[in-house]
């Protein structure tokens, strides 16, 4: 554990299980873009490590890309989100999977979503390693999902606290 971490809390996922869930969801989505090319998009920071993992454990062709976003000023629960770094490439025609570290509020993936859906991709869906179990405010589809937990604050495996703690190659409860 790192020297900082002293308000780190109960583990969630442990290093064998996140293997485990990367590698059942990878198997998931090769079977279904089988005979397709598969675009990823990673939203940065938080789905760095996973979608990294993610990505190896495809048998699938696949090509990768990024965007960046940040909420509106301090209003982050009114789901406005800027692009600090938008996408390199076009994805018009493109089979697009969006790859969050965490869906909490949905907010953010609704956006991106909305944004996406402009620009005319073949197909649009979303894989998020985490997914908060609480009422969300957007009904965003997550279509694949690797594990449920409950609304608690959780770093590790790309999620931060203030930008620690992304590093942890393990999920854990923040305080
Ligand atoms: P949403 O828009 O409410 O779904 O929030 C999504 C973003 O909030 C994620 O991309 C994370 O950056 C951040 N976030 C939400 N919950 C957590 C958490 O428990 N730990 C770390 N980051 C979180
Ligand atoms: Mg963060």
């Amino acid at each position: 554990m790192p020297s900082d971490g002293a308000d780190l809390g109960q583990v969630l996922l442990d290093e064998e299980t996140i293997r485990t869930e990367v590698a059942r969801l990878a198997a998931r989505i090769s079977r279904d873009y089988a005979d397709r090319r598969l675009h990823l998009v990673g939203v940065l920071k938080g789905s760095a490590i996973f979608v990294a993992d993610l990505v190896r454990a495809l048998t699938i062709p696949a090509t990768l890309d990024f965007i960046s976003v940040t909420p509106y000023g301090q209003v982050t629960s009114s789901g406005v989100v800027r692009i600090r770094k938008d996408l390199d490439d076009p994805i018009e025609g493109k089979d697009v999977l969006v790859v969050e570290g965490i869906c909490a509020s949905g907010l953010t993936l609704s956006y991106l979503l909305r944004n996406f859906q402009t620009r005319h991709p073949a197909s649009l869906k979303v894989c998020a390693f985490l997914a908060k179990q609480k009422s969300r405010p957007t009904n965003v589809r997550v279509d694949y999902v690797g594990r449920d937990i409950p609304d608690v604050f959780v770093v590790g495996y790309g999620l931060d606290a203030n930008e620690r703690y992304r590093n942890l190659p393990y999920i854990a409860r923040l305080g």
